[in-house]
């Protein structure tokens, strides 16, 4: 695959040019000062054009004739006792299949030697490793250029992402049936993590939601410790990361099985806005367009379910829409659980509550793939000021409100492949009322 990839990074520049691209993968990280290391995984560009898993390598890619050239650290014994395996160059030649395979000590050789009129880098920090070796560098090209390769997947990449989806997918129905007799919510992250790490997926590509109750109206709760009883609502977003490819998967439910009064109310809510919103995905069409008709549809069910009056389109005017769904419909995702991608040069978020988190504003295009996860929250920061607001007072039915203050919130994601004529849909972990109550029976 990485071959493919390759190619395309190639085809983005002038041909023949005198010039080269570089890029430094990962190495380990520790934990403040102590020798603990995090574990390894690799930068997701150097990821994209090598597929080397390793930590401290290089790679130099010559535009004049297309040729790649994998840089390897020279290791000692010592980091065979420690760390284990060190390969010869022989190796990684036969394995990843490079024109050549040299040791850091002879990245002068490449560079200076072969007098480039440019080395292309990804930043200002690996273009400083290269200054001792005097030759010209610019930092702008190469993140554009693999963020525009990256944003549209092969259909290999997208076959890492669908079984990424899979794995996550049984995590989160065991999880779900885990939140039937558990107690706490980090038991709820055990039984996740058991069949991701049981299925050989050993990395997570974020870190996982498993929030009960109120906490899950916490955008980014990481905590996952609290205890809670089978009379309250739990929401997991929690994926799985597979060969670098990531799934990004929300599911809101009841602990104990069965939507009914207001959970019900509002889960149908966004559902809707997850429904209507998946329909509209297709090529040509904006992420903006659809995380505003999503806006209109959280709002038009509010108003439906007593928590709203007045008229919807006056209240889209005032960005009434935030107080709720304060966060973007979705965005790219593949190597990065938030995808490069999302913005083209030049294009800034736009300047609108709960919009300018949106981390994707593209046209959809073939090849795509996107999340779209709706939400609807109950934030006692935002709503109990927006009582007394001006702009906001009016619109609210603040009774119906102030009795779901502790609430918390509901959010469903879906990850979605942008086909030719609409989406090809990689979750699939039941999200109807009905699928859900017969899975927790
Ligand atoms: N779990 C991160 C996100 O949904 O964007
Ligand atoms: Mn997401
Ligand atoms: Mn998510």
């Amino acid at each position: 695959m990485e071959q493919l990839n390759r190619r395309k990074l190639f085809d983005v520049f002038k041909p023949n040019t005198n010039a080269l691209i570089y890029l430094r993968g990962g190495s380990v990280t520790h934990r403040y000062d102590t020798d603990f290391e995090y574990s390894f995984r690799q930068e997701s560009n150097f990821l994209y054009l090598t597929g080397v898993q390793e930590p401290d390598f290089h790679v130099i890619f010559d535009l004049k004739d297309r040729t790649w050239h994998l840089v390897i650290p020279k290791r000692d014994a010592k980091f065979a006792v420690w760390m284990g395996h060190v390969h010869k160059p022989d190796y990684y030649k036969e394995r990843f299949k490079p024109d050549s395979v040299l040791y850091d000590e002879q990245l002068e050789l490449v560079l200076s030697k072969r007098k480039p009129d440019l080395v292309y880098c990804l930043n200002v920090a690996q273009a400083k490793s290269l200054e001792r070796y005097k030759v010209e560098v610019e930092t702008e090209t190469l993140s554009e250029a693999l963020s525009y390769c990256r944003s549209i997947k092969t259909p290999e990449e997208l076959d890492k992402m669908r079984f990424a989806s899979d794995v996550a997918g049984r995590a989160h129905i065991a999880a779900m049936k885990r939140a039937q007799t558990a107690t706490s919510e980090y038991q709820v992250k055990a039984a996740y993590e058991f069949v991701t790490s049981e299925a050989g997926l050993l990395h997570q590509p974020y870190s996982g939601i498993f929030a009960s109750g109120a906490n899950s109206a916490i955008l980014h709760y990481v905590e996952n410790n609290r205890s809670f009883d089978r009379n309250t609502h739990f929401l997991i977003d929690a994926g799985a990361e597979y060969q670098g490819y990531a799934a990004d998967i929300t599911r809101s439910f009841p602990v104990n099985g069965r939507y009914s009064g207001i959970y019900a109310d509002f889960y149908d809510i966004v559902l809707q806005a997850l429904t209507e919103t998946t329909s509209g995905a297709r090529p040509g069409v904006k992420m903006e367009d659809l995380h505003l008709h999503a806006c209109r549809v959280i709002l038009d069910g509010l108003k439906r379910i007593g928590m709203l009056k007045g008229n919807i389109s006056d209240m889209m005017e005032v960005n009434l829409f935030a107080l709720f769904f304060p966060h973007g419909l979705g965005h790219f995702l593949g190597l990065d659980t938030h995808d490069v991608g999302g913005y083209l040069k030049g294009v800034e978020p736009i300047d609108r509550p709960g919009l300018r988190f949106l981390r994707a504003r593209r046209t959809l295009e073939k090849g795509m793939v996107i999340t779209i996860e709706p939400g609807l929250y109950i934030i006692p920061a935002l709503i109990e000021p927006a009582f007394t607001d001006p702009v906001y007072k009016s619109f609210l039915q603040e009774d119906a409100l102030r009795k779901q203050l502790g609430f918390g919130g509901i959010r469903i994601e879906d990850n979605l492949v942008i086909t030719e004529n609409g989406t090809d849909n990689l979750t699939t972990v039941p999200k109807k009322r009905a699928e859900i109550e017969a899975l927790l029976g």
